[in-house]
This record gives C-alpha cells, sequence and structure tokens, in this order.
C-alpha cells in the first residue's frame, strides 16, 4: 500500500538539492509505504529565478518566497528545513503548531536556548521530527558502530575527531550572503563549531556515549571581511578554528580538531577509536572504507596470536553490510547522496512504526549543548562541564 507525503522544502541551496535527490530516490530503493511527493519548495523573493529554475529541474509542484504560507497550507504534510541557522527556529516553532512533521538540517538552532524551545514546541505538538546528521547514515560509519556494539573495540581510551576544509583561507573571501553565510555569525550562530564540529560531536556520542567536560580554544584568523550583503567592512564574529579536549562519561579521552585553514584538506572528516580489544578508523573523503584493527577477541578478550595481525582496510558495500542489501552488488560503491537517501528510509520507517527515527530533535539539542560549552570554555578558557 502506498501513502503520499507531500513534503515542502525550504532552501534551494546545497541541502535543498542533497533532500530533493533523496525524497525522489528513496522509493527506488526502499520499501516504504510513505511515498514522497515534491509538492512545495521555498527561497527568498530575492532568488525567485533560482527558486524557478530549482522546482523546475526537480519537479515541485509550486513554490512560494513566503514559508509561513508553506507551513499552514494543508495539503503539506512535512516541512523540510534546508535554510541557514539563523531560520531554523522560527520555522520549526511554527510548521510544530501547524502539526507538520519536520526535517531539520544541522545545527539545530543558534543557541542552546533557542533550540529547547524547539524540542518544547514540537514534543508539546507531539509531531515526528529528525535532524539530519547524515553521516550516522555512511555506511561505514554505521559498521563502526556495530564494531563497538559487538565488543570489539572494548574499553575504550581515545576518540580522536577531525572535520578540515580550507575555502575560508583567502583574506578577500566575503562574509555574509549566498554559501558564505557560514562566516556571519547572526545567519550561522558560530562557525565551524555549529557548522562542523557539530557533525563529529553528533557522531562521537552515537559511538563513545556522553561527553561530560570540554576544554577549547578557538581561532578567529582574519578579523574583518566585506560583507556581501551591506558591501563595508565589518568585523568577523565566527570561530575560524575550533579545538578541543574532552572527557566521556566511559572514561575515555577525546580530542577535537576543526578548521576552514587547512590547504588542500575539502571535507576532511575523520574518527578513530582505540579501545582495548581494538581500533577504528573511518575518513570521509574515503566513505567506502572503514579501517579496522583487530588486537583481542571480544568473547575471551585473548590476544589473537596471529602473523597477520594489522589494520584491515574493509570495503563496506557488502550485502550484510549497513544500508548495502538495498544498494548495487558487492564492490560497487555508494556515496555522499546516499547518507541522506538512507536517513530518510529510516525516517520513513519510523513514521510507518518502525523504529524511533535519531537523532530527533532533543539528541541535536543535546549536540547542541555540547557546541555551546564548547564555546564557553573558549571564552573563558576553563574546562566545562556538560
Ligand atoms: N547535513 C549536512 O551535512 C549539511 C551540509 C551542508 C549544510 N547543512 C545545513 O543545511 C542548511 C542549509 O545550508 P546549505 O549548505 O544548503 O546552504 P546554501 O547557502 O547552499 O543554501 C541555503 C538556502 O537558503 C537561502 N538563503 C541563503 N541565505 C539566506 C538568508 N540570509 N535568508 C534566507 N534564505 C537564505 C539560499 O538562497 C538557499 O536557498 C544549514 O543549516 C546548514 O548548516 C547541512
Amino acid at each position: 500500500m502506498s501513502k503520499p507525503l507531500n513534503v515542502a522544502v525550504l532552501g534551494c541551496g546545497f541541502m535543498g538539492r542533497a533532500h530533493s535527490n533523496a525524497y525522489s530516490q528513496v522509493n527506488h530503493f526502499f520499501d516504504r509505504e510513505h511515498q514522497p511527493v515534491l509538492k512545495a519548495c521555498y527561497a527568498r523573493e530575492q532568488e525567485k529565478d533560482k527558486l524557478e529554475a530549482f522546482a523546475k529541474r526537480w519537479g515541485y509542484e509550486s513554490m512560494d518566497t513566503d514559508w509561513r504560507k508553506l507551513v499552514e497550507r494543508e495539503d503539506i504534510d512535512l516541512i523540510d528545513v534546508c535554510v541557514p541557522n539563523f531560520m531554523h527556529h522560527d520555522v520549526v516553532i511554527a510548521a510544530a503548531e501547524a502539526g507538520k512533521i519536520i526535517v531539520c538540517e544541522k545545527p539545530l538552532a543558534m543557541s542552546l536556548a533557542e533550540a529547547q524551545e524547539m524540542v518544547d514546541a514540537v514534543e508539546k505538538a507531539g509531531v515526528a521530527n529528525m535532524v539530519s546528521f547524515n553521516y550516522r547514515r555512511v555506511p561505514a560509519i554505521a559498521l563502526f558502530k556495530q564494531i563497538i556494539e559487538e565488543g570489539r573495540v572494548g574499553r575504550p581510551f581515545h576518540y580522536r575527531a577531525t572535520y578540515n576544509q580550507d575555502y575560508t583561507i583567502g583574506a578577500d573571501v566575503p562574509q555574509g550572503g549566498m554559501a558564505l553565510w557560514r562566516l556571519d555569525s547572526r545567519v550561522a550562530g558560530s562557525g565551524v563549531t555549529g557548522d562542523l564540529l557539530a557533525h563529529s560531536i553528533d557522531t562521537a556520542e552515537w559511538l563513545n556515549g556522553p561527553i561530560k567536560r570540554v576544554v577549547a580554544h578557538t581561532e578567529t584568523f582574519i578579523k574583518q571581511r566585506k560583507h556581501a550583503d551591506t558591501g563595508k567592512v565589518e568585523k568577523v564574529d565566527i570561530d575560524d578554528a575550533c579545538m578541543f579536549l574532552a572527557i566521556f562519561a566511559n572514561g575515555s579521552m577525546g580530542t577535537f580538531e576543526s578548521t576552514r585553514y587547512a590547504r588542500g584538506r575539502k571535507n576532511y572528516s575523520t574518527m578513530e577509536m582505540n579501545g582495548e580489544n581494538g581500533s577504528v578508523f573511518f575518513d570521509l573523503e574515503d566513505p567506502h572504507i572503514l579501517q579496522y584493527f583487530k588486537y583481542a577477541d571480544p568473547a575471551t578478550g585473548r590476544k589473537i596470536e596471529d602473523h597477520l595481525t594489522g589494520w584491515q582496510r574493509i570495503h563496506v558495500t557488502n550485502f550484510e553490510h549497513p544500508y548495502m542489501k538495498n544498494w548495487w552488488v558487492p564492490g560497487c560503491t555508494i556515496g555522499y547522496e546516499h547518507t541522506f537517501i538512507n536517513g530518510f528510509a529510516d525516517f520513513l520507517a519510523s513514521l510507518e512504526g518502525g523504529e524511533k527515527f535519531m537523532p530527533d530533535m532533543r539528541s541535536a539539542m543535546r549536540t547542541q549543548k555540547v557546541c555551546d560549552m564548547v564555546l564557553e570554555s573558549a571564552k573563558i578558557g576553563q574546562w566545562v562541564d556538560i
């Protein structure tokens, strides 16, 4: 039995495209009752031409430059928030009050206070919701989780995450406006902490449990930039780079590093965990590979005596690997866009009575809290308890 799910996507940029593609593809690869219908899309009045082209390309039935009208429309079931961070709060609350299912891009909000209001609104309305921390749906990262749950890492000692890029190094890169709204704190909230480390923190807590304490340092290398909207040179208020140490509730130690000043790094997100029984390493720029070092048998905890001991590179494309039975034959890789399709497949399954979708907004609020505490620690130069 199929059930149309009428979707309105707000924002026609990077994520607007990624989500439109995922709604279009999900039923081709996963058996789900709900069939997303691209009912409407939104962008600002000044981007009307872009919005028209976007609607045509993806086959949207309608479009609007007033998102509130889409939230009020009775023929729309789901509001998908793919606009910059400063809009998430108002859109989510209005959509919750209108009883819509909500998908929201990360970071959930500009601050913990905003996130709390959003969570209150969705929980009061009782609407299904998801936050798009899509890296949980990279098959190799899902396998990372499975390896931990099977006891193959054992008692964890270290967790190490990086998320590095290089696109803001030039002093002539403006802040604000299309794509570079990430450099404008009024639109983005924070810099690499909310934009990149939010991903690393979500994945870290999913894999290794809650972070208990943090101490951070942030840097803004270029202090002033021309603002694309006003044309004036203005102070830059976002963090260009952030490094923090973390202590997890399970006693392990974490290091997190993120910058947009790592020449040559484009979307270099890595994570490594070292435990008593083994280690696991993942690099998003090589997304179908998971590296695993097996030291001890999880059942006995005893060292495996083997002259072939060493790091294994697992090509995560077999049918028994997470999500892969829905895709191609073993050996054929999937990519970035599939993380969104896998995510929507899980979300639709949760709407159909399957496992509760995670991360929801309450879970993303936790990530927001860690981000806020990291920034607070950088400000006061001291350890902060989460
Ligand atoms: N899950 C992920 O991996 C991931 C990746 C990228 C972005 N994101 C998140 O998705 C959201 C959108 O990011 P994006 O990369 O698609 O951005 P984008 O700049 O590519 O697109 C943003 C959309 O909002 C519009 N917009 C831009 N500035 C605006 C403003 N000041 N007011 C109203 N509308 C504006 C743009 O025209 C566009 O339609 C952000 O919250 C971002 O953090 C998540």
